[in-house]
């Protein structure tokens, strides 16, 4: 809707290019040949378009998706998508009946959780036994079971009539591979594991393993990655191995619209908080915070332009960007890329993250739905 003029033409040269052969190349290199892979796409795909991520990763060998939202899930069916789709907390009280119309796969991991999605389950009797999956808290503390309350709760879902076919936890700081913790909560679930088969419950899936834990870790596969970040193409911490072989998925371009002179002590953007040491050519670029490029990038990050690196100068405003360019030659129409290579340079979303002091994770999420998503490699190999 924002990113369309009336007759579905785009006037403005801003744009997320998705490349899906780079997400087919990612899903690839990270699935082992004997574990399952599920493609987390929550977040419109961590912004790169949940339902054409969600093909790519299915042609690639992703045997789930994964959801935050009810709604997220409830799109992807829409989108004709027939995969396994794991919603990754419990249903939100009064979504249950449309969760399970669009046959979304459960979490669950409280009493009540599991009395709503029984009373739901109830009024469609003729839906034969319904598989859902027990997430278990083994320390990060933000949706799960506590382990020493599994078994029994494990009991309770058979008892009202599902098939416990997942059991899950979920890791708080994988990506830090010096630290101990991912090991102890790998044991701790192992433990859950064992005391709910000691009850004769065997869950078909097993699964803990984010990106950097699929990239890492071996160990904690079980039969089931949940894989996001590293199929967009992003490291989710430095030292992975494979991380460069990843493919960043997303390129985000814009061109300049106004090259002009401007002399010696000008001031630059809202603020003034740029001043020209001399004169300068200085470019506009059509790219703001309201398409999510920060207002804290103005002079830190860099765009590429002709190939070369060139400083944000003065604020970031809502609409609009300006770059100094010295003498060299910019023009109108040249591309400006401010995610992504040209030439032999690149700036990755991770660069952005680090001068934000944030992950590259809330980078992408953060460009915001005026920025058309425009897809390449969306074929088949
Ligand atoms: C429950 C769960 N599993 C898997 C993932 C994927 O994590 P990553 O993007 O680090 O691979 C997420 C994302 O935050 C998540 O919340």
């Amino acid at each position: 809707m924002f990113a369309r003029g009336a007759a579905g033409v785009r006037y403005r040269p801003t744009v997320a290019v998705i490349d899906l052969g780079a997400v087919r190349h990612n899903v690839r290199l990270l699935k082992p040949d004997e574990v399952g892979f599920m493609a987390v796409v929550k977040a419109d795909g961590y912004g790169h378009g949940d339902v054409e991520v969600a093909r790519a990763a299915l042609q690639a060998g992703a045997t789930w998706l994964g959801v935050a939202l009810v709604e997220e899930g409830v799109g992807l069916r829409e989108a004709d998508i027939e995969a396994p789709i794991l919603v990754l907390t419990q249903f939100p009280p009064g979504s249950e009946a449309d969760a399970l119309e669009a046959r979304l796969t459960p979490t669950l991991y409280t009493d009540v959780g599991l009395r709503r999605l029984a009373a739901a389950a109830a009024s469609r009797p003729d839906r034969g036994p319904l598989g859902v999956h027990v997430k278990v808290d083994t320390g990060m503390h933000r949706v799960g079971l506590p382990p020493e309350r599994a078994t029994g709760f494990v009991r309770d879902v058979a008892d009202a009539g599902f098939v416990v076919e997942g059991l899950w936890t979920h890791f708080a700081k994988s990506e830090d591979l010096a630290d101990p913790f991912t090991e102890e909560q790998t044991r701790r679930f192992r433990q859950v594991v064992a005391d709910v088969r000691a009850e004769g419950v065997r869950p078909r899936a097993l699964h803990a393993a984010n990106s950097a834990a699929a990239m890492a870790l071996p160990a904690t596969w079980f039969d089931l990655l949940r894989v996001g970040v590293a199929m967009y193409g992003l490291p989710p911490g430095p030292g992975l191995p494979k991380a460069s072989e990843l493919r960043p998925a997303m390129s985000w371009k814009s061109a300049v619209a106004l090259a002009k002179r401007v002399g010696a002590g000008e001031g630059l953007s809202y603020g003034l908080t740029h001043r020209l040491d001399r004169e300068a050519t200085v470019a506009t670029v059509p790219v703001g915070y309201a398409d999510g490029y920060g207002r804290l990038m103005g002079n830190r990050s860099e765009v590429l332009i002709r190939g070369r690196r060139y400083r944000v100068a003065g604020t970031v405003t809502m609409d609009q960007l300006l770059v100094e360019c010295g003498d060299d030659p910019i023009a109108e129409g040249d591309e400006v890329v401010l995610i992504g290579r040209q030439g032999s340079e690149e700036v990755t979303a991770g660069e952005l993250a680090g001068l934000l002091g944030t992950i590259a994770y809330e980078v992408v999420c953060g460009v915001s739905e005026r920025v058309p998503r425009e897809f390449v490699g969306g074929k088949a190999e």
